[in-house]
């Protein structure tokens, strides 16, 4: 028997995205964004959703552009701090000692020491209600060298991510390998 639990944004796995951008002077910002994820293949996509309260909206329509970095588990802390205080409060750059870099290939800052890097421009934003998303094209992937697996692609066990739980608000690492993916299923399919 399943209870009903009413409209809820629950959905696993939910990621912590490091949202970067410039403020009007320059001044390097970043958010966490939960609400995100990859939404196209061609023109490859993600979008993230944002209220209209952070500092980092404003910043976002201004620049037409975000990046985002994806923290491994060491750096949950920060990331968490990044979520709990406004870029119009605190420098977060200067309170964590993280360092911003700017994108050379979109007007804003990604995170140094995070292990994997969306560089995104905004093409299109549409207003959902408490949210607005904003779907940035992914112009480049960065990631660091030693992350890498021996196939050339990022190894999510090298990475390290963490995801977020919405409902009871917690944090989370990666789990178990289970298997390959589009591959695993072929011995159920009736024809070969
Ligand atoms: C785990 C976590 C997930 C969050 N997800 C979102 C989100 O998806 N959208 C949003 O607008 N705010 C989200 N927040 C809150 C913002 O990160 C927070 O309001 C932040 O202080 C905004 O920073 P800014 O004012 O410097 O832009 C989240 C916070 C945490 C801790």
């Amino acid at each position: 028997m399943k209870k009903s639990m009413g409209p809820k944004t629950i959905l696993y796995p939910t990621p912590v995205l490091a949202v970067g951008t410039y403020d009007r002077d320059g001044k390097p910002n970043v958010m966490i964004v939960a609400w995100g994820g990859l939404c196209c293949s061609n023109p490859p996509c993600v979008a993230v959703s944002l209220r209209k309260a952070t500092y980092s909206y404003d910043n976002i329509v201004e620049r037409k552009a975000f990046t985002i970095s994806i923290p491994s588990q060491q750096y949950a802390k920060q990331a968490d701090y990044f979520g709990i205080v406004s870029g119009r409060n605190e420098d977060k750059f200067s309170s964590t000692g993280l360092t911003p870099v700017r994108s050379d290939l979109v007007d804003a800052p990604y995170i140094n020491e995070f292990p994997l890097i969306l560089e995104c421009r905004v093409i299109h934003t549409l207003e959902i209600g408490l949210h607005t998303q904003f779907i940035g094209e992914i112009l480049d992937i960065k990631v660091d060298e030693d992350k890498l697996g021996e196939d050339g692609a990022p190894a999510i066990e090298k990475i390290n991510p963490f995801f977020f739980v919405p409902d009871s608000r917690m944090y989370y690492g990666i789990g178990n390998y289970l298997g390959k993916a589009f591959s695993i299923g072929r011995e159920l399919k009736k024809k070969a």
